[in-house]
């Protein structure tokens, strides 16, 4: 089976589209959305939409999940407030609704874990060293037999492992095909689709085939001056346009 790893599309439509296009040359047999549908630009409703047409499967992000409550915003930057408050605003019942059913985590042919920050906490980072061995820990103690966990939020590339022996490190990380251990546990992010924070300001996501355990990372460029022109219209910062073209 060949599964799409997408995440952080933050109402990102333009990067959305270029994506979804990109996969049309792609067999997946399944669409994975690691969360933060909404939040920091300007077609959150679009992007529900999409998302809902192309039958992706979701979990709920921060941003998700503050949209519908911002008291869950209280610790963002203010930036990242302004636009949860904004992208409230801008959703109709059947969007909320949407949003409202997604669950923090699920599971995939038993083997394959799916969450936002990590299974339990879609607030928590998996940035550090200490991070990526908490979490894979959890993986092997809490949600055995699931091997390898696909997550989000840091709207950057990684692979973090842990060995045989207990090693945990992570891969480096290109756009070549990468062939994985079976006997390994992974945690595994594709990068965001539409904030990402790599300093490669294109829509990043990932292929990976369950049954050969190759991931593959994947990069596409995508109409940034349209997603900007949106964000200034609607009065969301300026800096939320900024970033997009320096993918920070
Ligand atoms: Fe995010």
């Amino acid at each position: 089976m060949k599964l799409a790893l997408i995440s952080d599309v933050h109402a990102n439509l333009e990067a959305l589209e270029a994506v979804l296009q990109a996969l049309t040359r792609e067999d997946v047999d399944i669409i994975l959305h690691l969360g933060d549908l909404v939040g920091y630009n300007a077609n959150p409703r679009e992007c529900i939409d999409l998302i809902l047409e192309h039958q992706i499967v979701c979990v709920a992000g921060n941003h998700d999940r503050a949209v519908l409550d911002p008291t869950l915003a209280e610790d963002f930057n203010i930036l990242a407030y302004q636009a949860v408050i904004w992208s409230g605003q801008q959703l109709t019942e059947k969007h909320r609704f949407f949003l409202q059913q997604l669950p923090l985590n699920r599971i995939i042919q038993d083997r394959f874990l799916v969450c936002h920050g990590n299974p339990i906490n879609p607030d928590a980072y998996i940035s550090h060293h200490f991070q990526g061995k908490h979490v894979l820990n959890m993986l092997r103690r809490d949600f055995n037999p699931a091997t390898v966990c696909f997550f989000g939020h840091t709207h950057r590339r990684a692979v973090w492992y842990r060995d045989v022996r207990g090693k945990v490190a992570q891969l480096s990380i290109s756009e070549d095909p990468i062939r994985l251990d079976q006997e390994n546990l992974y945690l595994i992010n594709p990068g965001s689709v539409g904030q990402p924070r790599n300093r490669i300001p294109l829509a990043s996501w990932a292929i990976f085939d369950t049954s050969e355990f190759v991931l593959q990372f994947k990069l596409v460029p995508y109409n940034i001056d349209a997603a900007q022109r949106k964000i200034l219209a609607a009065k969301l910062p300026t800096y939320l346009a900024e970033r997009l073209a320096e993918g920070v």
